[in-house]
């Protein structure tokens, strides 16, 4: 053991392939079906969407995919990402655990998205794709899409959830930097953000409403547009898997390997990210790592969401697909990690968690900024919302070590900091947040409305 607190790689250790679970994934996946007959999704369906090269990734199952020389050439503007050894931290709780921490807002634009982003940009590049739409929740993934479809000569069209767009101004401010349009969603530029406003003219938006908006603008443009989406598929938290696989060779650095791998779960792609590649090693290689998904009580999805088929968007106009789900109408309650608002959760990561290889814990929004804080004052960074729910439960790994007085190695993914979250630090100093649990009525309200699958 060493110590060194900063593990650090070199541009020629970017990894070379991404890592497709689905060729290990002991769970057999679900099919995808189609929002209006229900039946399997054809690719002629999804090709209005995406580009052929994305539809063949999210249902391939060769287990390492080429990341093509273009796009490995983008990450060379932050990868490899470092991983730290929080000592400050450690030393602060008194833990005799060693906490690790692979820090992805080193990118541009400060999360892991634009590990899919670019990849996105390149494949709707290639294709011929001029323009595409997309949502954003805290407009981390819209900037990271914003960053890469200007590297790649695309223009973008972002509809931001409303209430993000008024809580993180800056934020778009950032996306129009990089030459995007942004619209507060719901919009008047949409059939359905049309009725949404018909229905509610103060609606704050959702995710489930902005992802339809993005969906139908694509869908409507007679090819001239395709759609990217941040999370939840298949191809998207395989582009993230890069995280993991220079945190394997980086925990080989630190002549450690972790008790437990820990991330923050909106739709599931950075927990993916950081967690696939150390799956691996448990279904191939007899590992007996842990991994551990945090989700906010307020958007339980994984520890109270149903396990059934449920449309990926609002206006059922996005695949149905099997998983978590809170209920596709959900509107989420006004918490400040804007990026873990979604109804559902990726499929893969769903069934992962529902077969025992995955676990899964809810944490509440207080406790989680009590964490941020304490990670602030330690190591600096001050982290995104959505990642501290990642650091609640590394500190609380590290203090179950510490009350069973066991050395354990954890290893957390910080999925972004939180420089542009200011108003929701200022919340938390000001003593304004409060917890939410989302109720368990609610959720069973919902499953009155879920599409009627009969698969045979
Ligand atoms: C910093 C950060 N972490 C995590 C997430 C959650 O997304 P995912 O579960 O796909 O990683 C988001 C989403 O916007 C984010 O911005």
């Amino acid at each position: 053991m060493t110590d060194q607190t900063r593990f650090l790689m070199s541009e020629s250790d970017i990894p070379k392939f991404w890592y497709n679970i689905n060729a290990d994934n002991p769970v057999p996946p679900t099919p995808v079906l189609h929002p209006g007959t229900l039946e399997p999704v054809t690719p002629d369906f999804l090709s209005v969407l995406f580009p052929m090269d994305l539809i063949l990734q999210e249902i391939s199952t060769e287990r390492f995919i080429e990341i093509p020389e273009e796009v490995r050439e983008i990450y060379k503007l932050y990868r490899p990402t470092p991983l730290l050894r929080a000592r400050r931290l450690e030393k602060a709780l008194g833990t005799p655990a060693h906490i690790y921490y692979k820090y992805e807002g080193a990118s541009p634009v400060g999360s892991h998205k634009p590990n899919t982003a670019i990849a996105q940009a390149f494949y709707n590049k290639k294709g011929g794709t001029k323009a595409m739409t997309t949502e954003t929740g805290a407009g981390q993934w819209g900037t990271a899409l914003a960053f890469a479809c200007n590297v790649f000569d695309l223009a973008l069209e972002v509809y931001m959830v409303k209430v993000s767009y008024q809580q993180k101004p800056y934020r778009r401010i950032l996306m129009e930097t990089y030459g995007s349009k942004v619209y507060a969603s719901p919009t008047d530029q949409t059939n359905y953000g049309r009725s949404v406003l018909a229905e509610d003219p103060d609606s704050p938006g959702s995710l489930g409403i902005a992802i339809s908006e993005a969906v139908e603008a694509a869908a409507t443009s007679n090819g001239a547009k395709k759609y990217g989406l941040g999370s939840v598929l298949n191809h998207v938290l395989m582009h993230q898997t890069v995280i993991g696989e220079e945190a394997l060779k980086q925990m080989d650095m630190a002549n450690e390997y972790p008790d437990v791998v820990i991330g923050c779960v909106g739709g599931g792609s950075n927990f993916a990210g950081i967690a696939f590649p150390f799956l691996r090693e448990n279904l191939k290689n007899g590992r007996r790592t842990r991994l551990l998904a945090v989700e906010p009580t307020a958007t339980p999805s994984l520890t109270k969401g149903v396990y059934t088929f449920d449309y990926g968007d609002t206006a059922k106009m996005a695949p149905v697909v099997k998983m978590h789900t809170l209920g596709h109408g959900f509107i989420p309650p006004r918490i400040h990690a804007g990026g873990l608002r979604y109804h559902g959760m990726a499929p893969s990561i769903c069934g992962l968690y529902d077969a025992g290889h995955i676990e899964a814990v809810a944490v509440k929004q207080i406790p989680t900024f009590e964490a941020a804080i304490q990670f602030a004052r330690s190591e600096g960074i001050v982290p995104a919302p959505e990642s501290a729910h990642a650091i609640r439960a590394a500190i609380d790994e590290a203090l179950d070590a510490k009350a069973k007085g066991e050395k354990r190695v954890i290893l957390f993914n910080l999925s972004g900091h939180g420089n542009f979250d200011m108003g929701a630090y200022e919340a938390n100093l000001s003593g304004k947040l409060e917890d939410y649990e989302y109720p368990a009525e609610a959720v069973n309200e919902a499953m009155k409305h879920l599409p009627q699958v009969q698969l045979a």
